[in-house]
């Protein structure tokens, strides 16, 4: 049996500059390292990720505290247990934080120690992480299909489109071909843009994707079926939409406002949704309407019959509750999957598989700030999932996912 031995913890910056949490926990087997993301367009139920509030430093984002209750709570507990009691370990998270949404230690400190004891873990089982994580979860081992961010807007970009994310996706291809087909892509565009717009356009938001000055998604989407159609990708393009429509409601007036002359009603927005996917390969829209708007997924999901995969994130923060509450006000058909909504592993994983019981599909996805830590690459493989998204075929911290899911599909 592997039992932890050490635990430290240390302030590291993310891909935005802020600071985050990087864990180094020490077992028989060795030093098990990972480290935690964070989001931008967070949703209002997520659990709580700790900051210092102490404006000296890094503006009052530090995670001293969250630091400090790793190594002088958490550790204290955990020390000397076994490195494969994945379950146990996490339940004593949650009792020792002993609040709804993680508030007294924090979702970030937790994620870190959960992540690299699953990392610990595979190790004394002498597993790949991602055999590791299908042990633990019951699930059959399979490669995702990447969704690559090729557009950056909303909160992720300097610009003003509403929509957050526009991704490219080649399911059905061989792994390695659906990473080439989305890098051509991705550098068709940026020829067309610049072409287009000029060389500012070309400038990159959070997530790796361009963020061209332009404030119409029908504009943005002529531009990725242009760059497809140029390299002959046309068929097997699907196109995958995070819009994140909270982040464009306004809640005073009840209206989703697209742009400086363009609010619309929830109807109104229906509308546009299904206008847009007549005339576009739109396999996907995440968080159609903003997180309170229950009716709206609805109508949506009702009237698509099925035939647009409708993903909840901001409504649903990978917590079982609200997953819950989705499925019965019929709102959603697919779950993205944040492990720093929720905290744990073991929650995460609970939350896949009840998703999994009303039959949804996962995609498993990175934060808008990041490191370059792979996990999430292992833990879509263990899983199962059905899609990946981890930003742009670019950037350091986005494309070490898709490398190591490379690496993964060659091993297999
Ligand atoms: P976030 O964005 O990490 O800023 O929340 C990602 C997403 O909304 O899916
Ligand atoms: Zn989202």
């Amino acid at each position: 049996m592997s039992k932890i031995k050490d635990i430290k913890a240390r302030e590291i910056l993310d891909s935005r500059g802020n600071p985050t949490i990087e864990v180094s926990l020490e077992s028989e087997d060795g030093i098990f390292i990972d480290s935690v993301p964070s989001g931008a367009s967070t949703g209002e139920r997520e659990a709580l990720e700790l900051r210092d509030n102490d404006e000296n430093r890094y503006f009052g984002k530090g995670v001293l505290n969250a630091i400090s209750n790793i190594q002088n709570i958490i550790f204290k507990e955990i020390k000397g247990r076994s490195v494969t009691s994945q379950k146990e370990i996490d339940d004593v998270l949650i009792m020792l934080d002993n609040t709804d949404n993680k508030s007294r230690l924090g979702a970030n400190s937790i994620m870190a120690v959960s992540l690299a004891l699953a990392r610990a873990g595979a190790r004394a089982e002498k597993k790949e992480l991602f055999e590791y994580i299908s042990l633990i979860s019951n699930s059959e081992i399979r490669l995702p299909s990447p969704c690559f961010n090729v557009i950056n807007g909303g909160r992720h970009a300097g610009n003003k489109l509403a929509f957050q994310e526009f991704m490219i996706n080649f399911e059905g291809l061989k792994l390695s071909e659906q990473v080439r087909m989305a890098s051509e892509v991705y550098h068709k565009l940026k020829e067309i843009i610049s072409l287009k717009y000029g060389k500012e356009g070309i400038n990159v938001g959070d997530e790796g994707g361009f963020a061209p000055m332009i404030n119409d998604a029908k504009e943005t989407l002529d531009l990725i079926v242009l760059a497809s159609k140029k390299l002959g990708y046309l068929n097997d393009l699907k196109i995958f939409l995070d819009v994140a429509a909270s982040e464009f409601y306004n809640k005073d007036e009840h209206k989703y406002v697209l742009s400086k002359d363009n609010a619309l009603e929830r109807e109104e927005l229906v509308r546009y949704y299904k206008e847009i996917c007549d005339i576009y390969p739109i396999k996907s829209i995440e968080d159609p309407f903003d997180q309170n708007d229950f009716e709206g997924f609805k109508i949506l999901n009702q009237e698509m019959l099925g035939d647009l995969l409708i993903i909840g994130d901001d409504l649903t923060v990978t917590n079982i509750k609200s997953i819950k509450e989705a499925y019965e006000k019929d709102s959603i058909n697919g779950l993205l999957v944040k492990i720093n909504q929720v905290g744990t592993l073991s929650e995460a994983i609970e939350a896949v598989n009840l998703a999994r019981s009303y039959n949804y599909k996962i995609m498993v996805s990175h934060r808008s700030g990041e490191t370059v830590d792979d996990f999430i690459a292992d833990f879509a493989v263990g899983l199962g999932a059905d899609y990946i998204k981890s930003g742009a075929p670019a950037r350091g911290e986005r494309v070490s996912k898709y490398n190591r899911l490379l690496k993964i599909e060659q091993d297999l």
